[in-house]
């Protein structure tokens, strides 16, 4: 199967596909940090250097032009690029000793915040791009490859998907049967404590042809499951097919009925923005898979006022109960802040009581980390490293109670389980169950692509461990995608 092959054959196929290269083929690596936007971003960037002869290597030593993708979310995860950069500077120098150029790039969300900044601390980055910019990568590359160094930090007036190249079939199989979709960018919100705003801008959705075309092309070669991707997803509005304004549970209606996909995802979503119709998806389109990650960060009234999240404890936990009356068997999944400035004791607190109140199948849990320009970081009552290590550990310590109980709780039931890769040991499949969480199973379960009905026998501490349901008779042109035996 296509996933099989090596990254050798995959990077000769796409280059293959995108048309005679105009250059000598060239390697590129690309490193990808932080969100799923930025894997997908990641992607559409080898699409574009595809088209000018760039294949992709996952070797770096090798590579003619090195791309980090970055992301500015948190401290650490800045910092990691810089500690990177060094190292990849040592290999530029040994590749140029050996008469090989290399271009060193730095796009995404640290490349829009710093801009300059890059070159300064690390001067052997030859091109900045950023997340708006990105589909001029090869007139980039090319004035750093004539010895300009290139700074892309504008927001580009024009639609950067629209100047993309479309990936081919071949390089859309090599990355498997699920994909991203972008369908927005940015965000209007300014919680106090992101700086999403700031790097990614204003909030922008993609039209509804522009994001169908997407997805039957995606379909076409292959990719059964989408995750429509935004940093504040479920504001996507856009005009309909029928000329009405749409709101992202009409666009997952539509999307529905794109041959070949079958199970569709949204990531990430804000508490203020999920709508009737939106809810009313979750309860009437099989499809959707029931999973929902619906960040709240905070259990405090206090300190969701201080984020300016613009909803109180309850209103989230009101929420949760509507959509669960909508889709019973949904599973929960979180964002959490423990140490934002001020937070006491008794507001932690109120953090453990919400995630009690909800039982989370999955959350992700951070430290507060100030960053520059946000208005959290200049707020009184930073609270101390120790006090939020400590916060961090009794939460985490709950949340992965939660977690595994879930995992615990569907021993036994029978599920749908659409087959993504080979597994690590050799005669495993792994897929994914409706609520996300990786599945092992024999590779006799079906082929790559294939949804098939399994029981699960065990669940380990990341996995669940299931057999095929016999006779069960899903397969390609399987049904239902739905769990709903759940028990
Ligand atoms: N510090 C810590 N965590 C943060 N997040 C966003 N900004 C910060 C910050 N300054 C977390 C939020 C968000 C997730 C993507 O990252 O929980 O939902
Ligand atoms: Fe990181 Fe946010 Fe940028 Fe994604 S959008 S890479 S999470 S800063």
């Amino acid at each position: 199967m296509e996933q099989n092959a090596t990254p050798e054959t995959i990077s000769r196929e796409a280059a293959h596909e995108a048309g005679p290269p105009r250059t000598v083929s060239r390697k590129v690596f690309v490193k990808t940090y932080g969100c799923q936007m930025n894997v997908y971003d990641s992607q559409r960037m080898a699409d574009a250097l595809a088209a000018e002869g760039y294949v992709p290597t996952e070797a770096m030593e090798e590579a003619d032009l090195v791309l980090l993708n970055t992301c500015h979310i948190r401290e650490k995860a800045a910092e990691k690029v810089y500690s990177e950069l060094g190292r990849i500077r040592q290999l530029k120098e040994a590749r140029a000793r050996q008469g090989r150029e290399t271009v060193i790039g730095v796009a995404g969300c640290v490349a829009q915040a710093e801009g300059h900044e890059i070159l300064r601390r690390a001067p052997a980055v030859d091109l900045v791009i950023g997340p708006q910019t990105y589909h001029r990568l090869p007139s980039v590359v090319a004035r750093a490859r004539r010895g300009q160094k290139v700074v892309e930090t504008d927001y580009a007036v024009e639609d950067k998907f629209e100047h993309l190249p479309a990936p081919g079939k071949r390089a859309v199989r090599s990355r498997g049967v699920t994909a991203f979709l972008t369908v927005q960018e940015g965000c209007d919100k300014f919680c106090t404590f992101c700086v999403v705003p700031y790097t990614r801008g204003a909030e922008v959705s993609r039209p509804v042809a522009q994001i169908v075309a997407e997805a039957e092309r995606l379909a076409a070669a292959g990719v059964r499951e989408l995750t429509l991707l935004g940093q504040n997803v479920n504001a996507w509005h856009g005009e309909g097919a029928d000329g009405r304004e749409w709101g992202l549970g009409e666009l997952l209606f539509r999307l529905a009925e794109v041959p070949g996909i079958e199970r569709l995802r949204y990531t990430t979503s804000h508490p203020r923005d999920m709508d009737d119709a939106l809810i009313a998806a979750h309860r009437d389109l099989p499809k959707l898979m029931p999973y929902l990650h619906l960040p709240v960060q905070a259990g405090s009234d206090r300190i969701l006022k201080a984020m300016n999240r613009r909803h109180t404890a309850e209103e989230y936990l009101r929420l949760i109960d509507r959509i669960r009356a909508a889709r019973p068997d949904i599973a929960m999944s979180g964002d959490f802040i423990v140490g934002f400035p001020g937070e006491t004791e008794e507001d932690f607190e109120q953090t453990m009581r919400i995630v009690r109140a909800v039982g989370y199948a999955q959350a992700f849990s951070f430290k507060y980390s100030a960053r520059p320009g946000t208005p959290g970081a200049e707020m009184e009552e930073q609270v101390p490293e120790a006090v939020k290590d400590a916060r961090l550990q009794r939460l985490q310590a709950l949340l992965s109670e939660q977690q595994q109980a879930f995992a615990q709780g569907l021993v036994g039931a029978t599920i749908d389980l659409l087959l993504e890769k080979p597994g690590r040991q050799a005669g495993q499949l792994v897929g994914r169950s409706p609520w996300l969480q990786p599945v092992v199973v024999d590779e006799k379960a079906g082929a790559i692509g294939d949804i098939v009905r399994v029981r699960v026998e065990r669940a380990g501490p990341n996995s669940l461990f299931a057999v095929p349901v016999p006779g069960s008779g899903l397969g390609r042109d399987g049904a239902s995608a739905l769990g709903e035996e759940h028990a």
